[in-house]
């Protein structure tokens, strides 16, 4: 079984769009490195909770796209700290913004364990569910757009019961090995794959767009998610 996964994760890479995520940890970022390193796409970390910017972040969204990598911003939750409707105003007002240029994707809410070992944050599950929502509405209320959900398989079974109320959210997982688990909430599909935690040199996580690259033109300009047939594919 294994095996014949491999297989086909081998056969479905030529289809996959390479690209990168950064925090404020990686600095100034080299666009033009990136750019060569072949990489097409760039989720850059605008916010976090209610009291955070990434000072670099101007550096690293405008240079990105002054390299014709499509980028998106990020918004790091912490559902304990506020509403989700404050966090995603927050986000919106320090680089969440989305432009139909098609360059800009949409922005990212980003789920991670709370630190000191309370992976959800002291919420339980109906209380986070409601916080994803809150975020996400407001969020595409002012943008048109649903904001994209990155998860761990993991940590949306625990902390959201494994809801499927954001199926319709492009989802963006978390996954160092295979990505041969089914992936959680009533998705079918992923479209973003963070498939390496750091790749050293200042690049930051290594990502995957499940597609061509056209399909991500077509998704940075929206104004809906790119719609799928039966196998998952853009149609
Ligand atoms: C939020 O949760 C984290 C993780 O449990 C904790 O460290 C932090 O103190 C909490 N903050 C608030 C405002 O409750």
């Amino acid at each position: 079984m294994r095996r014949i996964l491999a297989i086909l994760l081998c056969a479905s890479a030529a289809y996959a769009t390479q690209g990168i995520d950064v925090t404020e940890s990686q600095g100034n970022v080299d666009w033009k490195a990136v750019a060569a390193a072949g990489k097409r796409f760039a989720y850059i970390m605008a916010t976090r909770g209610i009291d955070h910017v990434n000072s670099f972040f101007s550096q690293q969204y405008d240079g990105a796209a002054h390299r014709h990598i499509i980028r998106g911003s990020v918004h790091y939750a912490e559902p304990n700290r506020s509403t989700g409707a404050e966090q995603a105003t927050y986000f919106l007002s320090n680089g969440g913004e989305w432009r139909n240029d098609g360059y800009t994707l949409p922005g990212a809410v980003m789920f991670e364990n709370g630190p000191s070992g309370d992976t959800c944050w002291g919420l339980g599950p109906d209380a986070m569910v409601a916080w994803v929502a809150d975020f996400s509405t407001t969020y595409s209320t002012r943008t048109g757009r649903l904001p994209v959900i990155y998860t761990s398989n993991d940590w949306w079974v625990q902390c959201t019961a494994n809801t499927a109320t954001f199926s319709e959210h492009v989802l963006w997982i978390a996954d160092y090995y295979d990505m041969s688990d089914p992936v959680p909430g009533g998705w079918t599909f992923y479209w973003l794959w963070q498939s390496e935690r750091d790749l050293g040199n200042g690049l930051g996580a290594g990502d995957i767009w499940n597609s061509e690259y056209n399909d991500l033109v077509a998704f940075a300009k929206g104004p809906s998610p790119v719609p799928l047939d039966s196998s998952g594919k853009s149609e």
